[in-house]
């Protein structure tokens, strides 16, 4: 090797290099052959260059002669050395779409440093190769272009995160990954002790205890780029193992914890894709995200607002609309009696701009998915060309059509289409699902590289769990109920607000984080709200408890997930196409063949018996 080892890389030469002497190593990315004459795109991590081999003429060495059987080996993927000297390319053979496509090196020595065999698809800038083949050759996936892109920019972000971070301030601390369970709402993965048989280390759903505890430590500015592991089904953003950027802070309120996530964002898009961010993100409450876009990760690249039907309702004579407001009525007061604040009926429209010639087939897939979200129905009406209401629950409507018409903002040629629903969430989720299909389906999102950044903030800080009839912490248990809500916590837990925030960046949530509670006797309130008693919540989380009695300073702090950050600012859809070495959809590792079976010894050292499965 040492004799053929590179002098310059495949990205770097320009007409000005030409006459100079270099050897290059990479790969063949692709061969042709004109007539004895070959070029051999060479390629490694920076770029392409253009390899001349001409076998026609011999020279005083007799090297052609061996070149000519190289070339005539060489295919796709081989991994080779050439020498050769630079020479400009003739004009009408500049490629302007190549870095080097000025110059070509034409090769005097060619060294075959390594074959390689049937490749299982082309190594291509995109691959049309299925995801399982990708995935089971992934060593082979990676030297695509593409590929190579993405992981080099995530390579930059989490560079400049940590540039950003380091210079304002924040410690990088590294956490344990073997830990006693942290509840982020998903399974743990669990680790055997072999000194301990019988006992388990859980792997991090994130470093969120600890992170905590060392504020209690007095570190003030935490940072760490940490692996977080969650047994969930996997889908488009979310893997079993991931990446967090995860940061805490002390003495700080919610403001300061947006604005450093701001200051940060804005410095890794300038740093690395050029973007100048807004200086602040706008803010939508929960309670507005949830009327307005019926989810509390919109995409606002497109508006499309749910629009309030109710003031329309009362005038037309469609009884479905009435009784749902009826109902979710009493339900309001029959709560309101216990104290428990629910939120009534909810008749929501949504106005679809131009698509009034959607065929009733088209309207009624998107009614199939209001369903999935819990729906009973959706109606629909259309606007005609005369500005008229037609089709669907039009006839119910004649008599305040025109009302309709200019209260909701459409135009001819517009489809409305209204879910109504006792419990207006469902009404607003239902159709914020329609919302964001239709996003999907028409595109309209996809207008150009914009980034759409908007902070939920004043999340409920409970969820009623109906399946199993209790409250749980929506977030997580260690956020702050905000001031207002400490008195009712326990009378009406569904009411309260908290001081978490999530970063939603065009339709994905990105980032999520709270104000913490410092205070153990409140912590302890919130444990028992979740469903833990004393004894419990002192198994589970007494660690951190305790050192909240010794003095903790006041905390908050957020993390976005890094490959979601990078999937988005890549202008991708799944966050495989920006880790290296992803599991598939359902948690396996197809190159390694993980999660593979163990031997009788090590079983044994653990004491630990699989227990086989009848089969019938
Ligand atoms: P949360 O559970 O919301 O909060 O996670 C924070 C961010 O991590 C990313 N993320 C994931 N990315 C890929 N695959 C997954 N399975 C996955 N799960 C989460 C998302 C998400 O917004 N400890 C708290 C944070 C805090 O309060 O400071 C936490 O983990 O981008």
């Amino acid at each position: 090797m040492e004799a053929m080892k590179r002098t310059i890389d495949c990205g770097c030469l320009r007409k000005a290099d030409a006459g100079r002497t270099v050897i290059l190593n990479g790969w063949v990315n692709r061969k042709r052959d004109h007539g004895g004459i070959f070029f051999i795109n060479m390629r490694d991590r920076y770029g392409i260059t253009q390899v001349t081999v001409d076998t026609t003429t011999v020279d005083t060495t007799g090297n052609q002669a061996g070149l000519a059987d190289i070339c005539a080996e060489l295919h796709n993927e081989f991994c080779i050395a050439v020498e050769g000297t630079v020479r400009p390319r003739p004009d009408d053979m500049v490629n302007p779409a190549m870095a080097t496509g000025e110059i070509e090196v034409l090769a005097s020595k060619i060294t075959i440093l390594n074959r390689c065999e049937t490749l299982p698809f082309q190594v291509d800038e995109e691959t049309n190769a299925g995801e399982d083949l990708r995935l089971k050759y992934r060593y082979l996936d990676l030297r695509s272009a593409a590929m190579q892109n993405r992981i080099r920019l995530r390579s930059q972000v989490t560079f400049a995160v940590r540039e950003w971070m380091t210079a304002n301030d924040f410690y990088e601390i590294e956490t344990p990954t073997f830990i006693r369970s942290t509840p982020e709402g998903a399974r743990d993965y669990l680790v055997p002790s072999r000194l301990y048989p019988g006992k388990f280390y859980a792997l991090p759903q994130s470093p969120q205890l600890y992170k905590q505890l060392l504020m209690v430590s007095g570190f003030d500015k935490y940072f760490q780029i940490a692996r977080c592991y969650r047994d969930e089904d996997a889908r488009g953003d979310r893997q079993p193992e991931f990446t967090q950027i995860d940061i805490e802070m002390s003495f700080v309120g919610r403001d300061d914890v947006l604005a450093m996530t701001e200051g940060m964002l804005a410095h890794v898009f300038k740093k690395t894709l050029g973007v100048d961010l807004p200086p602040h993100f706008r803010r939508l409450t929960h309670e507005e995200a949830m009327e307005r876009y019926g989810t509390d990760k919109p995409d606002l690249r497109f508006d499309m607002p749910l629009q309030d039907f109710a003031p329309y309702v009362e005038a037309g004579g469609f009884q479905a609309f009435k009784d749902a407001l009826a109902q979710g009525e009493t339900e309001r007061q029959q709560a309101a009696a216990k104290h428990i604040t629910v939120t009534g009926g909810g008749v929501k429209a949504l106005v679809v701009k131009g698509r009034a010639d959607y065929s009733r087939k088209q309207i009624e897939e998107l009614e199939a998915h209001a369903k999935i979200y819990k729906a009973r129905g959706m109606a629909w009406m259309k606007v005609t060309v005369d500005g008229v209401l037609e089709g669907g629950v039009a006839k119910f409507f004649t008599e305040n059509a025109g009302q309709i018409i200019s209260g909701l903002g459409a135009a001819p040629g517009d489809l409305i289409l209204i879910v109504a629903d006792s419990r207006r969430s469902v009404a607003n989720t239902a159709l914020g699902a329609v919302r964001s299909k239709l996003g999907k389906d028409l595109g309209l999102g996809d207008t150009g590289n914009r980034f759409e950044f908007v902070w939920i903030i004043d999340f409920p800080l409970f969820e009623f769990n109906e399946e199993e009839n209790r409250w749980e912490a929506a977030h997580h248990l260690f956020s702050w109920p905000q001031e207002k809500y400490h008195a009712t916590l326990e009378s009406d837990p569904g009411a309260v607000k908290g001081d978490l925030y999530d970063l939603v960046l065009n339709g994905y949530e990105l980032a999520s984080g709270s104000i913490r509670i410092h205070d153990p006797v409140l912590q302890q309130r919130i444990f028992s709200i979740a469903g833990f008693d004393s004894a419990e919540a002192e198994k589970r989380f007494g660690f951190l408890t305790g050192a909240f009695r010794y003095g903790a300073p006041p905390h908050g702090g957020i993390a976005p997930g890094l490959d979601r950050l990078v999937m988005l600012m890549a202008a991708q859809t799944s966050i495989k196409e920006v880790i290296a070495f992803p599991k598939n959809s359902f948690a396996e590792g197809l190159m390694d063949d993980s999660p593979g079976e163990i031997d009788q010894k090590q079983l044994d050292e653990l004491r630990i018996t699989i227990r086989k499965e009848n089969k019938t």
